[in-house]
Parts: structure tokens; C-alpha cells; sequence
């Protein structure tokens, strides 16, 4: 693994990213960047800013649980920002009073989830079929934030029909920093990302507006970075695939030779990940069970027959489970990690679709 590049942190940025290459987030993800996944991606170079998974903000809410741990214990060095979700304004305000007493660097409202238990309770992405409803949340949230509010949402909910009015909202609430998912609610994760709408924001809002969606290679988050003009850029799953992504996007920007991991160099990564994001008191098939939910997605980059997704989904013991990952990657070839779009699965399988 490289060396991490030395974190520069001038006076007038919370996240001190030098110009000329854009801000990088890890993107937020329920059940995925936990304290743990955050400790381990930084141990790779990391982003510049982390988001925690959402606090699912109801009437009676109080904050509690293991997301605090990522604020209060944050083990990455770099800041955060803690990411809400819900549509009661006098608990959101609460909680976002909260929060901001603790060590982060901004508040996020989530607008953009697409899961049907979510939205059906119009809260993430459904919220993008009320916009005045929106309006008041964002004023709320405004007049209550001191650090930075930010909003991350998507192009709209089933159609884009209504993304200007809302970007005429965003503008208006006076938020800090969009970041825009290229694609509706209704499409998932599942079509290709509308880069074109991204760029349509960075026009038009006071803000700076971040670019998400589909960035999994320096080179890819050039392109998005040339072609949107985004200030920054938020990477999920092609983070969890390849945790060297930012340092790769740093080294492509510092005009140094990226690093390209190893087929023992991935096999090393995912036996780290085994260690930190299960443990070993729990059940060995609970342990290959939460580890298959990362492997969907560092699958898709391991090897474009999907035979390694086939089979490693089928593993049953943690033997196994490594049996078949030395058997594809113990090995000291290149591995560039470049996703490719599985063709068998049905159109409901979490991996299903565009990822280029
Ligand atoms: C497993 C998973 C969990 C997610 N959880 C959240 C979340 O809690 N909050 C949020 O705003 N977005 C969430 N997202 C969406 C991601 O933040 C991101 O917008 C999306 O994955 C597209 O970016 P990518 O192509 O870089 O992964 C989640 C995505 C995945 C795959």
C-alpha cells in the first residue's frame, strides 16, 4: 500500500484540499460505513471527508446508538459530517442541535434514499414528491444549523420533471453544499447516471455542489470532474471495491504514478475487512453472510464472467469463502477493479445494472 498522501489543511476549508483536484467524501452507506469501515478506509489513504450512515430521525427520536460512535470515537483523522433522514421538522431541528454540539463539521439531509420503507413514509426520496414540504424542512434546518447544512438528493423522484424547481429551493434554503445522485428515485441504483443534471447545479447554485454516481477509477473521476465542474466528488461502492480509489484520485491530480493493487494485494484488503467488520465470537455463517454484502460489490471488479459473484455467494463457511477468493486472487497480476455490468441478475439484484 502506498504511503498516504500528507494531509494539507489551510485556514480557510474544513476539509483542506488542495486546488486543482476536487473534494473527495466517502459516501454515506446504511450498514456499510460504520465506524469500522471508516477506520479501515482511512488505513488506505481514505477521503477527505467522511458522511455517517443516516440517523433516522422520527417524533420521539433521541440520538443514540452506534452511528454516534463514528463521531464521537471518529478514528479516520479527517472530519465528518452526520447525515439525518426523516420529515418531522421539530425532531429533525432537535436532533440537528444536537449534533452540531458534537465534533463535526456539517449536518446532512438525506432526500435522495430509495428504499420503498423510506420513501412510502415520505421521508429520503419521497420527500421529492412534496417539494413545499421540502421548503419548510430546509428553512427549519437553516435557521438551526450554525456549521455547514448540506443536502444530498437525486435528479427527482420518478421523473425529472420538477429538478430546476427543486434546485431553485436548495438555492433559496440557503444550503451549504448539494450533492446530486445522478439518477431518480425510481431507477435506484440501477440505470446510468445523468451527469448532465449534475452540471446543470454547479450552474445554477450559489453552492458548491458535489458529483456522485458511478465513480470508480481516477480516471472516471476526472471525467465526472471535467464534464460536471463539481467541487467534489462522493464515492460508494467503488470505494468498497477499491479502497486505494482516493489515493489513486490523489495521485492522479499530483501527476504521480497510481498505485494498481495485486490480485494478493485485493486478497489482503478483503482478509481486513473480515477482521474489522465482523467478529470473531459471532456465528461463522453470520460472519460469511455480512461479509457477502461487501463482496457484491467488490465482486463485480474481481472478474467479468461472474463467476467469482456465483460462487462466493454460495459460500457457506469462512473456509470456503476464502478458498474461492485465493483461488482468483493469490496472485501478483494487476487488478484495476474496473467494474463490469453483471448480465444474469434479475433487475431487483442489488448489483444489477450501469456501473460504468
Ligand atoms: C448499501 C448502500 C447503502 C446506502 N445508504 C445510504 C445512506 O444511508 N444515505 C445516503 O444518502 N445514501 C445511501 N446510499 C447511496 C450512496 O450514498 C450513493 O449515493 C450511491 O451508492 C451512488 O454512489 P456510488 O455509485 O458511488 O455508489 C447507499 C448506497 C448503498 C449501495
Amino acid at each position: 500500500m502506498p504511503s498516504p498522501d500528507p494531509y494539507i489543511k489551510p485556514a480557510d476549508t474544513d476539509t483542506g484540499v488542495p486546488a486543482g483536484r476536487p473534494e473527495l467524501s466517502l459516501a454515506p452507506m446504511q450498514d456499510v460505513t460504520d465506524w469500522a469501515f471508516w477506520k479501515l478506509m482511512s488505513e488506505y489513504g481514505g477521503p477527505d471527508i467522511y458522511f455517517t450512515e443516516y440517523f433516522r430521525v422520527t417524533p420521539t427520536y433521541r440520538l443514540s446508538g452506534e452511528i454516534l460512535k463514528s463521531i464521537r470515537e471518529n478514528p479516520t483523522g479527517r472530519p465528518a459530517i452526520a447525515q439525518v433522514i426523516g420529515n418531522d421538522i421539530p425532531a429533525l431541528v432537535r436532533t440537528a442541535r444536537e449534533l452540531q454540539k458534537m465534533d463535526i463539521v456539517g449536518v446532512d439531509l438525506n432526500l435522495g434514499c430509495p428504499a420503498p420503507v423510506v420513501y412510502k413514509k415520505i421521508a429520503g426520496g419521497g420527500l421529492l414528491l412534496y417539494p413545499d414540504k421540502v421548503r419548510d424542512i430546509l428553512k427549519a434546518l437553516r435557521d438551526a444549523i450554525d456549521i455547514r447544512f448540506s443536502v444530498k438528493t437525486r435528479i427527482g423522484f420518478d421523473s425529472t420533471s420538477r429538478y430546476e424547481d427543486f434546485l431553485q429551493i436548495f438555492a433559496e434554503a440557503g444550503i451549504d453544499c448539494l450533492t446530486i445522485h445522478g439518477r431518480t428515485v425510481k431507477e435506484m441504483y440501477r440505470s446510468s447516471v445523468d451527469y448532465d443534471r449534475i452540471r446543470t447545479a454547479v450552474q445554477v447554485m450559489p453552492c458548491p455542489v458535489w458529483a456522485n454516481g458511478n465513480i470508480y477509477s481516477a480516471e472516471k473521476a476526472d471525467r465526472v470532474y471535467r464534464h460536471t465542474g463539481a467541487a467534489g466528488l462522493m464515492i460508494g461502492r467503488g470505494a468498497i471495491r477499491n479502497p486505494w480509489i482516493f489515493d489513486q484520485i490523489r495521485d492522479f491530480y499530483a501527476g504521480r504514478t497510481q498505485f494498481t493493487p495485486t490480485g494478493a494485494d485485493v486478497l489482503n484488503y478483503i482478509y481486513r475487512l473480515c477482521e474489522a467488520v465482523t467478529t470473531p465470537e459471532a456465528q461463522p455463517n453470520r460472519r460469511v453472510h455480512h461479509l457477502k454484502k461487501y463482496m457484491n460489490f467488490i465482486g463485480l471488479g474481481i472478474e467479468p464472467q461472474e463467476q467469482f459473484l456465483h460462487r462466493i455467494r454460495r459460500a457457506e463457511n469462512l473456509n470456503e469463502f476464502f478458498a474461492i477468493c485465493r483461488e482468483f486472487m493469490d496472485h501478483g497480476r494487476p487488478m484495476n477493479l474496473t467494474p463490469f455490468a453483471p448480465e444474469s441478475l434479475s433487475d431487483s439484484d442489488v448489483v444489477a445494472g450501469c456501473h460504468l
